[in-house]
Order: structure tokens, then sequence, then C-alpha cells
């Protein structure tokens, strides 16, 4: 899979119906569900890196825009006393369910309330309860641009403890899409005694923001029997340069503490297939009389 193409799903028209990445495509959630992990779960070269977080920020964890619950296994190990998964797809809260219920420490954790799965839009959510770590891995992608970028930063904002941190992780500019594609081949793979051929096409627009991408896919599963299950869809991406992260951070009221270029902590450039900030709540300053 070709890394630009690594997020699926993407805004449909409605601002009502963002949240959920699935809800544009005429086709059955579900299967869009398990081929979204098909494609999704080879990706580990983070779980290190989150793995540490937990572990640098005791307490409880707030996956947001957490799919189907990739990165909750790593969480768990670092130490999270708690982790609440919000995401606006119920297919992909569904297919997290069932990936807790069938790994045995995921599993135990939640029969001990200590993981939670809400279906909610990161841009809106609002809860009583602070945390140690707030997580948007992957996600500001799929929403439509700064102003929703700002809403869902100071959503998370909200949501942490003073001494909390927010990581944002996106397509850093070394793996962002150098150019437009024609209709192509980007991947096949067995799924079960299915084959999974995605075709698709990709029209960039440079802007002062980020790259915006609009992609259109071909996704043909095919049966043993040899009928084909054709899934198209269309989307947008937006990739925020790492200026415009932190100034929205900043808008949010949230001081950046650090801009890493890879899940190896290197420093951003050119060539970084990574562009992650993190971020700790701004100190509420006392008032002077
Ligand atoms: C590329 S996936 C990343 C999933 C997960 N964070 C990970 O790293 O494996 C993006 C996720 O964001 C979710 N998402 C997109 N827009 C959202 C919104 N406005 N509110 C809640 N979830 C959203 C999608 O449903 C999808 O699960």
């Amino acid at each position: 899979m070709g890394r630009a193409l690594r997020g699926r799903g993407g805004p449909p028209a409605e601002a009502a119906t963002l949240s959920d990445i699935l809800a544009g495509h005429a086709s059955d959630a579900e299967l869009l569900a398990e081929i979204y992990d098909l494609e999704h779960d080879e990706i580990d070269e983070d779980l290190a890196f989150y793995r540490e977080w937990a572990r640098r920020s005791p307490g409880s964890v707030i996956d947001l825009g957490c799919g189907s619950g990739r990165l909750f296994e790593p969480l768990l190990a670092g130490g999270a006393t708690r982790i609440v998964g919000v995401d606006g797809s119920p297919s992909l809260l569904e297919r997290a369910s069932a990936r807790v219920e069938s790994h045995a420490s995921l599993r135990e954790a939640h029969g001990r309330g200590r993981i939670e799965l809400t279906v909610g839009d990161v841009r809106r959510v609002r809860r009583t309860d602070r945390f140690a770590l707030a997580i948007l891995a992957g996600v500001l992608s799929h929403l439509d641009g700064p102003e929703d970028a700002l809403r869902a930063l100071s959503a998370a904002r909200g949501l942490l403890e003073p001494d909390g941190t927010l990581i944002v992780d996106v397509l850093g500019p070394g793996g962002l899409p150098p150019h437009d594609l024609p209709l192509s081949l980007d991947w096949e793979r067995a799924m079960g005694d299915r084959r999974v051929v995605r075709r698709s096409r990709l029209e960039r627009r440079e802007t002062p923001e980020g790259l915006r991408v609009s992609y259109a896919t071909l996704t043909d599963v095919v049966r043993a029997d040899g009928t084909i299950a054709r899934l198209p869809a269309s989307f947008r991406l937006w990739y925020p340069t790492a200026a415009a992260l932190v100034a929205l951070a900043g808008e949010a009221e949230l001081a950046v503490v650090a801009v890493y270029g890879s899940h190896d902590l290197e420093g951003l450039d050119d060539d970084s297939e990574r562009c992650i900030v993190v971020a700790r709540p701004k100190a509420v300053l006392p008032e002077t009389e």
C-alpha cells in the first residue's frame, strides 16, 4: 500500500455525517470495516511510540478517532489505567469491540471497566472526566481543514488534565503523494478465502495550510466462487503542514512541547514520513488586579 493511501474513508458532503468515514459509501459498512482492518492492522511501526507515551503519562488515555482499536494493546501495555476509544464509525467501533474481546489483556481490562468505547465526533466530544493522554492519530486528515481541526484540538484540550499531553500524528512531508495518480493498481491482498484488489486515483491541490487530496477508489472483493463485490468510494483528505498544526494548537490554547518527524523521535524535515506534534494545555495565568 502506498503510504499516502494509508488513511482511508473520508468526508461525505454533509458536516453532520462527517464523523463516520464509512457513511458516505453506498456499500456494506461492515465489509468496508473489514477491509479497513486488512489495510491498517499491518501498521505496527508506531506501536512502541504509543506504548512509551502511555508509560510517560500515567493515568487514563482517550484515543480520539480510535478506529478499530489498533492502539489499545500498546496503550494498555504502557500502563494506561483506563482507555476511552471514541470514533465516528459504529462499524469500526464494533470491530474495536471484537478486538477487545479477542485479546486476553484487553478483555480483562474491559471486564474491570478500564476500556470504554463510544461513538462520537472528535470535533465536539465533551466529557466530565479528564485524561493524562489524548491521542489524535491519523484523524485530522479526515477533517475538512483548519476550522474543523481547530474544533478537534480545542475539544481535545478540554479533555486533558492540566498537565496532560496531547499527541497529534499525521503524515509528514516525506509521506505525502508527490504527484497526481491516474487510476492505478494500489494493492492486492487475501482476506480469508477472498481476494481484495484496490485501485486508486488521486488529485492533489497545494494550499497554504497543507495538501488537499481527492481520492477515488475502486475496491473489488473477489469471492472464492469468482463473483465480485465492487465497492466504489470517493473522499478527500487534508494533510496539514507542521506550521499550520502548530499555529492551530496555539489557537486551541495548547503549548507545543515537541514536533517529531518519526515515531523514533527524529526531528522533522522535508523527508519526514510523519509529523507528530506533542502539546500540553497552556497554563492558566492567575488573574492580576
Ligand atoms: C486513519 S484512521 C486512524 C485510526 C486510529 N487512530 C489508528 O491510528 O489506527 C482515522 C479514524 O478517524 C475516524 N474519524 C474521522 N473523522 C472523525 C470524526 N469527525 N469524529 C470521530 N472519528 C472520526 C475514522 O472513523 C477513523 O477510524
